[in-house]
């Protein structure tokens, strides 16, 4: 959405088509409900690039320029370079302190060195995304102090505990871009845990209201990392793996929306519901999307179809009534809403307050028991039993015998 701030850059055309992209933008966000805002960025940049000006600058022939008031003898408002094959970003190292917005997309970097950009000191926006980045060196983006939105989606990103601290903390960063933006080389499933901890761990990102880690392969992300994000609004964490839901009402204090579609909740646990249920925190008021999710429907959703079916509780559930079942295997695809309190059953041995309950189990384990105590006493006495049959068995084939030869 960072092109709506180019629009002042445009004459009256430009601005017209801009607002149907944007129009177009909003209705797809309404139809599919997550704002995947990756691939809309993508899809309208190259748009975009239509109603663009080619650029004098030296090296930028194949980019794209758009300067104030769309015209080139005015101050430059904003480059973009996609898909160009640059390897690396000296080609905008005097583009100059008039820029605010920079897309430098789809080429190969594999290190950002956004030192070279040290003359744009007014950037606002840059989207190095698709750039196959796996290393950002510390303080490449410290010469932009401006820098409001950064884009890193769709690289490989290796990170480690530094990275956060030395990159991106004192940054007055509000938007931060971070869909499938990490190195996917990784063995053990948590070590993409360890590393979102270690990238946030104790950074202070006090400006970020916009947090986008869609596609990560994320199992586990840990409250805790948002409380040094006071200000944040949006997070976003879609097509990952997660089986809980991140209910921190006090470090998610400024929370209004969460996106969790597609990941792996089977349950929304006791503790978050009476957490997000708690009308102080700013967190009962959010807009939760957890659409698309493996939802267990046995005793222990009890708590989160109560919360579901309170059309007083003042939490948005997106779409709740496509909410499904995946398990127990009699219940999948049925629709959470349409069921019955008397529908969410535990086996009877996992809930187990009544004792009766365990009374089969005792039974046939009593049964097994006894089975195997005779097959063993069986097994013991072989001998004496096939001497038994295996006697009688002799003594008859001796007097068939004894009758053939008198045959003979
Ligand atoms: C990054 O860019 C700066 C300025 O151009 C340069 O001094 C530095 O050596 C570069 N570092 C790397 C690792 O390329
Ligand atoms: C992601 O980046 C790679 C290059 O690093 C590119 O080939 C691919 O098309 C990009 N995917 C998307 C969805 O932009
Ligand atoms: C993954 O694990 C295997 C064996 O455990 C190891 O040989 C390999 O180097 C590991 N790869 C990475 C990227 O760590
Ligand atoms: C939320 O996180 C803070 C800081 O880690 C912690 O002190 C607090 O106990 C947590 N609250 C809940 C309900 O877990």
């Amino acid at each position: 959405m960072h092109f709506v701030k180019m629009t002042g850059a445009f004459g009256i055309s430009t601005f017209m088509i801009m607002l149907l992209v944007e129009i177009q933008q909003l209705s797809t966000v309404a139809a599919t409900g997550t704002a995947d805002l990756n691939h809309l960025v993508n899809g309208t940049s190259l748009k975009f690039n239509n109603q663009s000006d080619k650029c004098t600058l030296p090296g930028l022939d194949k980019c794209s320029c758009f300067w104030i008031k769309g015209d080139p003898r005015e101050l430059l408002d904003s480059i973009t370079c996609n898909g160009l094959g640059f390897t690396n970003m000296s080609v905008l190292s005097s583009v100059g302190d008039t820029v605010k917005t920079i897309v430098f997309t789809g080429n190969d970097l594999e290190i950002l060195n956004a030192s070279v950009l040290s003359s744009a000191t007014n950037l606002r926006s840059l989207d190095i995304s698709s750039n196959n980045i796996k290393t950002v060196m510390p303080g490449s983006l410290s010469g932009l102090p401006r820098l409001e939105e950064l884009i890193l989606n769709n690289n490989s990103w290796l990170v480690d505990e530094e990275t956060c601290p030395k990159i991106l903390q004192n940054i007055p960063l509000k938007k931060l871009y971070l869909n499938n933006a990490f190195a996917r080389n990784y063995n053990a499933t948590m070590k993409y845990v360890t590393d979102l901890r270690t990238l946030f761990g104790s950074c202070v990102l006090g400006s970020l209201e916009v947090l986008q880690l869609e596609s990560n392969n994320l199992y586990f992300v840990d409250s805790d990392i948002f409380c040094n994000m006071p200000k944040l609004q949006t997070l976003d964490l879609s097509h990952n793996k997660i089986s809980e839901l991140p209910c921190n009402g006090t470090c998610l204090a400024s929370v209004q929306d969460m996106f969790l579609h597609d990941n792996r909740l089977s349950h929304i646990s006791h503790d978050c519901i009476s957490e997000i249920k708690k009308p102080e925190l700013k967190l009962s008021r959010i807009k939760l999307d957890i659409t698309d999710n493996p939802f267990t429907c046995d005793c222990d959703i009890l708590d989160q179809y109560e919360w579901l079916v309170d059309n007083s509780t003042s939490t948005h559930v997106y779409k709740k009534d496509k909410l499904l079942c995946r398990f127990p295997n009699k219940l999948t695809g049925q629709a959470i809403l349409n069921l019955q309190k008397s529908d969410f059953v535990c086996p009877s041995y996992v809930s187990g307050n009544n004792k009766l309950k365990f009374l089969p189990i005792i039974f046939s384990l009593l049964f097994a028991v006894v089975a195997f105590g005779l097959l063993l006493l069986v097994f013991s006495k072989r001998h004496q039993i096939r001497n038994l049959f295996g006697g009688r068995q002799r003594s008859a084939s001796r007097l068939t015998a004894g009758y053939s030869s008198m045959d003979a």
